[in-house]
């Protein structure tokens, strides 16, 4: 040993800083997305014009811009990349997943959408409907889980 890494080693080691760093912004990016109809929800049960309703357009813009925003291009860039590196769309497991963030990305667009005429007043959704929608990146969540590590296909 003389202390110097090999070509193969040091590109192991940097697969793997790839994929920890990946799996840090999946979570930061998906904690975001559990909070983020759960503010609407509460911004939508406050009075129109209230100062209660001004502090939910905050939080709601601090979350997307400061959390959820910047994770998901991380999430993707990493992503992509740990695709590069090991050649997962030769894989079915890795088509199922892709088609699934894809859906989810849709929906994280929808729910920034949401938010910012949520911020200009318009409640579109009820209450139930956001409750209902609440619950897509927990179940997404699960199947990607699943099918990147069990990789049944
Ligand atoms: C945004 C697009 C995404 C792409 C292109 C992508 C791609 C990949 C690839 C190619 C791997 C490497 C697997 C390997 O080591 O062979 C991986 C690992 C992983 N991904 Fe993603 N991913 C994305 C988003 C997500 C999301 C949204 C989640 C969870 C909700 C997720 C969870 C994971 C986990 C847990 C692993 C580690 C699995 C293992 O130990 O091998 N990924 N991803």
């Amino acid at each position: 040993m003389n202390g110097s890494l090999d070509l193969g080693t040091a590109l192991d080691l940097t697969y793997l800083w790839i994929k920890a760093a990946h799996i840090i912004f999946v979570i930061f990016w998906i904690a975001g997305m559990f909070m983020l109809p759960r503010f609407y929800i509460y911004h939508q049960e406050s009075t129109p014009g209230s100062v209660e309703e001004q502090r939910w357009i905050e939080r709601e813009k601090k979350l997307r811009n400061i959390i959820i925003t910047p994770s998901i291009v991380l999430v993707w860039v990493l992503g992509l990349t740990l695709a590069y590196i090991t050649e997962a769309w030769t894989q079915g497991w890795f088509h199922a997943k892709f088609a699934l963030v894809f859906l989810l990305s849709g929906y994280h667009g929808y729910m920034v959408g949401y938010g910012k005429k949520l911020a200009k007043g318009e409640r579109k959704a009820s209450g139930k409907a956001l409750r209902i929608m609440n619950e897509v990146p927990g179940i997404a969540t699960a199947i990607i889980v699943i099918l990147v590590v069990v990789r049944p296909f």
